[in-house]
């Protein structure tokens, strides 16, 4: 069995730890210069992979958009584009509240390769078109997607290092299970507010004494004004 890929997570927050507004429709906090940064990023990584409701509601493009980059992996022998990656309990119809919509970016910007986790409450329709699409679509016969078998499957795929875009529960159930090797934070000089705002990390939380515990390992500025903090895990 291949051991599973490095796990870095990335994400933009404001100054006071939101990763949206209470709206929850995928606000943008971090400036222009942030953008490059995660494209370089993105392109570093042999898979990007997101949460169930960062998919179903925003329905993100995760591709890198600067030509040289997408020349340099191919380059190396990578495709020109990171496998695309997404984990959701239950995909609704196309089109339908909780569903991808037709024409998805997800599914078809950039032309890489599609890997969907879900498990059976995914109606059987709905796979066969996710499969007629071009993505391949694992379904799992448990509650949720189990996320270290996910990223077993990815490694034997040949993700060596797997890029974690949010949201809040799917980075919160990756550090519970120790999968997470790096995070990455983007904080930007504004602040959002609101008690029921998503942080980086939600979940039910830890205890203090089973806190996950970070080494600073990188700090930079923007000219936006961002400062990037680079955290690597501390074992537990
Ligand atoms: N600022 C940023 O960088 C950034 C980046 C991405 C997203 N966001 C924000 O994050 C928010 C979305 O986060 P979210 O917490 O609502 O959702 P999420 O983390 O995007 O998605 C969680 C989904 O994953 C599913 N899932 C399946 N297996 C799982 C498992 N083993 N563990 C955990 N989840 C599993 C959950 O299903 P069930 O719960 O149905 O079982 C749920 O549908 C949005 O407001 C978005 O804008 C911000």
């Amino acid at each position: 069995m291949a051991a599973r890929p490095y796990v870095f997570v990335n994400m933009a927050v404001t100054a006071d730890g939101k990763i949206d507004t209470v709206a929850r429709q995928g606000a943008r906090i971090s400036g222009p210069a942030d953008g490059i940064r995660v494209d370089h990023l993105r392109a570093g990584a042999d898979a990007i992979l997101v949460g169930g409701h960062t998919l179903l509601r925003e329905d993100p493009r995760l591709t890198v958009r600067d030509s040289a980059l997408m020349a340099e992996r191919t380059r190396r022998g990578a495709s020109a584009q990171p496998l695309k990656v997404g984990v959701a309990t239950r995909i609704a119809d196309e089109g339908a509240d909780g569903g991808l919509p037709s024409g998805s970016r997800f599914l078809n910007d950039g032309g890489g390769d599609v890997v969907i986790f879900t498990t059976t409450a995914t109606d059987p329709s709905v796979v066969a078109e996710l499969r007629a699409s071009g993505a391949i679509v694992s379904v799992e016969a448990n509650d949720r997607v189990d996320l270290e078998d996910a990223l077993t499957i990815l490694a034997e795929q040949g993700v060596g290092r797997c890029m974690i875009e949010g949201g809040s529960t799917i980075v919160a159930a990756l550090f519970a299970a120790g999968l997470v090797d790096e995070l990455q934070l983007a904080i930007a000089p504004v602040l959002f507010g609101g008690e029921t705002a998503p942080t980086p990390v939600g979940g039910p939380g830890f205890e203090a004494d089973a806190a996950v515990s970070l080494s600073l390992a990188d700090v930079a500025t923007s000219d936006d004004g961002d400062i990037v903090a680079r955290y690597e895990v501390v074992p537990a």
